[in-house]
């Protein structure tokens, strides 16, 4: 089956120093894949890579479909339909979560001026995924993550992929500070968008999250390398004995 992200021998450089090195992985149409590693492994780094974060420097290739992005700026590959949920989101004063959310969606669909009903449509939509996500309805009111529990701020990057309906997900720790009730409501959101059309790049420490969600792939990386691949048992097999088995 043909890739919908295909990445190869991506190298990815720090200042001068090289964090990725020579990585390789493709995502087929339909799958999640997890990528697991110890702290500095540089995982975040992969994610901000592959979204084009410009303070990285980057070679080899990164495909959505044909579509080669290697030196595409941040927008363009959003408009190819990539999203990257931040495992730090920013906070963003006197920028509103709802005009966030709707300049984002207008990006996606150019040359379509939205009139009233679809604003109130949107609007409404998003206070019912907000809802669904365990936010109350003033939250889109708010300033980007300002003064967000570290929890909401994590529920606003799942809301915000709820309203892009991404082609090509990255989830950087989707998981790290919810509660019990928020990583399942954050599993129900991923398995509610899954189907045939997008893929999903989860980075986890957790097995909790894959109670509720099956990957088809694990991944770990250490040291800016993939060294093991296989499937659920493997982010068990993690818990279990630590990533001292996997070090080269
Ligand atoms: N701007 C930077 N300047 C210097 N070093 C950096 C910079 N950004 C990342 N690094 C280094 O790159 C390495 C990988 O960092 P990264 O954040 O990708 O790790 P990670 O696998 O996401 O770790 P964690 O599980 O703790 O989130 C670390 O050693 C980090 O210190
Ligand atoms: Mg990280």
């Amino acid at each position: 089956m043909n890739s919908l992200l295909s990445i190869k021998n991506l190298d990815v450089c720090v200042q001068s120093k090289e964090i990725i090195h020579s990585l390789s992985m493709s995502l087929e149409p339909g799958s999640v894949h997890v990528i697991m590693g110890p702290n500095g492994a540089g995982k975040s780094t992969l994610a901000l890579a592959l979204m084009g974060y410009p303070g990285l420097r980057t070679s080899g290739s990164i495909k959505i479909g044909a579509d080669e992005l290697i030196k595409a700026p941040a927008d363009v590959r959003a408009k190819l339909g990539m999203f990257l949920a931040f495992q730090n989101p920013e906070e963003i004063e006197g920028v509103k979560v709802s005009n966030l959310m709707r300049k984002a969606k207008e990006a996606r669909t150019p040359g379509k001026e939205p009139d009233l009903d679809s604003m109130v449509k949107d609007r409404n939509e998003m206070i019912e995924e907000s809802k669904k996500l365990g936010l109350n309805e003033g939250f889109i009111t708010r300033d980007i993550n300002v003064g967000f529990s570290g929890g909401e701020k994590k529920r606003l990057e799942i809301l915000q992929m709820m309203a892009l309906k991404p082609k090509v997900a990255i989830l950087d720790e989707p998981d790290s500070g919810l509660d019990v009730d928020g990583v399942r409501l954050i599993a129900d959101a991923i398995r509610s968008l899954q189907d045939g059309n997008r893929c999903f790049l989860i980075i986890t420490h957790y097995p909790r999250i894959l109670k509720y969600i099956t990957p088809d792939h694990v991944h770990i990386l250490s040291k800016g390398r993939i060294v093991a691949s296989g499937g659920p048992e493997l982010a068990h097999k993690i818990e279990e004995k630590g990533y001292s088995a996997f070090m080269k």
